[in-house]
């Protein structure tokens, strides 16, 4: 199967549910991304999205700024995701804060009997703050710590490749200007960096990294690495139920079951995981730091 198969599927089967609810919402998104003061949120009611509806909000300038996706997997595909990431933490095993990044995080993580808990950063190539490599982009050190990890870390990234080509996918009826500006990324990124074009040979996903966060409960934040413009895409797995999205600016939640996701411009949009009911949860989210957009000039094709 190749992206455009999947571009195709996404089509018939996805677009047409985000493209007909569209709800708008009476914030400005452009005074929310320089956190304005006078940013006006009496207007807003709470808001619920567990109705089983894919949704997409857009601010009052026009601006989209999330975009819920049901069963953006499907059920056999979330279950094989489920046991291939849980087969990755046993090769691999998640860390709980072991880098600076990490430890600044709002959040913990759920300790449950027979539960993996912890997190694995798997990102092709980036500016790792704190490490001896500052200033040069390297793949993240969960990937490199042996030369037996790099070969189980890209055998992984080999057998994800149907569910990035549904992440781009999916991005490109949600932002198809976002998709197509992170597209000139990779190609920027591999023009500049050796390292990104031999990582991207065993990954199509656009986006350049991706988390494994195995019962992560995240605080409230903001994505504060991200550019204004991206948008992270959530992808969940496991066993459970509920663990709802919150955006306050909003006063939006949305249910995040195992094969669903989100799209969020998390830079912009304060955002927690609520706590859940059920077994094992696994959060992938997929991002794009800002340093790398600058590092290739295109810094203002995500920046307002
Ligand atoms: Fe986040």
């Amino acid at each position: 199967m190749t992206q455009g198969d999947v571009d195709r599927f996404v089509q018939q089967r996805v677009a047409p549910a985000l493209q007909e609810n569209i709800v708008t919402f009476p914030i400005d998104f452009r005074l929310a991304a320089q956190k304005k003061k006078q940013l006006n949120t009496s207007s807003l009611v709470e808001t619920t999205w567990e109705d089983n509806t894919a949704r997409k909000a857009v601010s009052a300038d026009g601006y989209g700024m999330v975009a819920y996706i049901l069963h953006a997997i499907g059920l056999k595909g979330t279950s094989w995701l489920t046991s291939s990431l849980l087969a990755y933490a046993e090769v691999n095993p998640p860390h709980i804060g072991k880098s600076a990044t990490s430890q600044s995080k709002v959040g913990l993580y759920a300790d449950r009997p027979g539960e993996v808990r912890g997190e694995i950063r798997l990102v092709r190539t980036w500016f790792a703050l704190g490490q001896e490599h500052k200033g040069e982009a390297v793949p993240s050190r969960d990937i490199l710590s042996s030369g037996k990890m790099l070969a189980k870390s890209c055998e992984l990234f080999k057998s994800l490749d149907l569910v990035s080509y549904r992440v781009n996918s999916l991005l490109k009826f949600v932002d198809p200007q976002f998709h197509a500006n992170l597209t000139l990324l990779r190609e920027a990124m591999e023009r500049k960096h050796a390292v990104s074009k031999c990582m991207n040979a065993v990954d199509p996903l656009l986006y350049e990294g991706r988390e494994i966060l195995y019962n992560r409960i995240s605080g409230l934040h903001f994505d504060t690495q991200d550019p204004k413009l991206a948008y992270a895409a959530l992808l969940t797995a496991g066993q459970f139920q509920g663990g709802y999205v919150s955006i306050p600016l909003l006063k939006l939640r949305i249910r995040l079951e195992p094969g669903d996701m989100i799209f969020i411009r998390g830079r912009v949009l304060e955002h927690s995981i609520e706590e859940w009911e059920g077994g094992q949860r696994i959060s992938v989210p997929h991002f794009t730091h800002t340093s790398m957009w600058r590092s290739c000039g295109l810094g203002h094709l995500v920046d307002f």
